[in-house]
């Protein structure tokens, strides 16, 4: 009987404690090198975390986000080999284990997974020089504004998956939300998944909302960026060095963003939960309030949103 076996009848039969199921889930992890999780007597096995199991990946268009795909697929030993591609000719390699250069249908024709990371402009031109050699291969696009069904349009019998990441993937930490195109299997999905989450976290969303997401978590890094800047300048106008100030903005930031994430509490109640009455923290929160910070984000995000939409628009329209 293999491992694998033997835990899945363990398991089944139900003579072992959750303690016991556990030390074996970490025992089946680290000796299989698979992230694997016994569920109700099954097995699933993620391929997150399994060595090589995304085959050639085709980086198409490996400029700001799509090199950090590369490098981060790269590092996570996911991919068998991935191939990076830019427009220019001559561009230096991004790593020894990245195969870096050459052209995009050529490069297309050799991946078993496609990632699609040119600006929205270039997206007709891309398509129509992989054509049909994204037939049958998982295709996820990065691209801002294109629909799945455009994709599946320009790619025919290409299985598509659009996702949005933010620039935070350069230190592995992007929170990117995907939706799925026609006929997207299970396997599909998750071999998706194990693209994007090689820089992060992925949630999946409908499409309708993939405009909206690129408003929020997309351009959010810009956002929040300025918001540091605020806070930043706020600290100088009070005396704190620069340096210091920085250090102070970025850190409660991380922080409190961590604190929520583990916590799982609403905003709001962390808010009152450090507000005490006629205190330091309600007179900041009070000139928040009356410089319409809440008003001012959520009309941010609303343009954005409409920019996108506006972006996709003029994307049909196009030739
Ligand atoms: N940057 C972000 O934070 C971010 C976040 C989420 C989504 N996105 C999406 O990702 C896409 C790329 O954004 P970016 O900021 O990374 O842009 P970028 O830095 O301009 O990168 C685009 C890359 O595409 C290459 N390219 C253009 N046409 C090509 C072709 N036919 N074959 C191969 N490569 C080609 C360009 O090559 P050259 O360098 O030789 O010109 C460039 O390296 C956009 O659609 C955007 O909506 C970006």
């Amino acid at each position: 009987m293999t491992f694998l076996n033997l835990t899945r009848t363990l398991h089944n039969s139900k003579i072992i404690g959750d303690e016991i199921k556990q030390r074996l889930r970490l025992r089946t992890q680290t000796r299989l090198g698979l992230k694997t999780y016994l569920s109700r007597g099954a097995i699933f096995v993620s391929l997150g975390t399994m060595k090589r199991s995304l085959g050639t990946v085709a980086v198409l268009g490996a400029g700001k986000i799509g090199s950090v795909v590369a490098l981060s697929l790269a590092a996570s030993g996911r991919a068998r080999k991935v191939i990076a591609v830019r427009k220019s000719r001559g561009a230096p390699a991004l790593s020894p284990e990245i195969e870096s250069g050459g052209d995009a249908a050529v490069a297309a024709a050799r991946a078993d997974i496609l990632v699609l990371a040119v600006k929205p402009g270039d997206a007709k031109a891309l398509m129509r020089a992989i054509g049909r050699r994204a037939r049958g291969k998982l295709t996820v696009s990065l691209m801002a504004a294109i629909t799945t069904k455009r994709l599946e349009e320009g790619l025919a019998g290409a299985k598509v998956v659009r996702a949005m990441p933010n620039i935070a993937a350069t230190i592995g930490e992007s929170m990117t939300a995907y939706c799925l195109g026609r006929g997207i299997s299970a396997g599909d999905a998750a071999r998706a998944r194990g693209v994007l989450d090689a820089f992060g976290e992925s949630l999946e969303v409908p499409e309708h909302l993939m405009d909206a997401v690129a408003a929020l978590s997309g351009s959010g890094p810009a956002y929040i960026a300025m918001l540091v800047e605020a806070l930043v300048s706020a600290g100088l106008k009070v005396g704190i060095p620069r340096d210091t100030a920085l250090k102070l903005a970025t850190k409660t930031l991380t922080g409190t963003a961590n604190l929520l994430s583990a916590r799982g509490v609403h905003p709001a109640e962390l808010r009152d939960s450090v507000t005490t009455p006629a205190g330091t923290t309600i007179a900041g929160l009070y000139e928040l309030e009356k410089g319409s910070l809440r008003t001012a984000i959520m009309n941010a995000v609303e343009a954005a949103t409409l920019a996108a939409e506006r972006i996709a628009r003029k994307f049909e329209a196009a030739d």
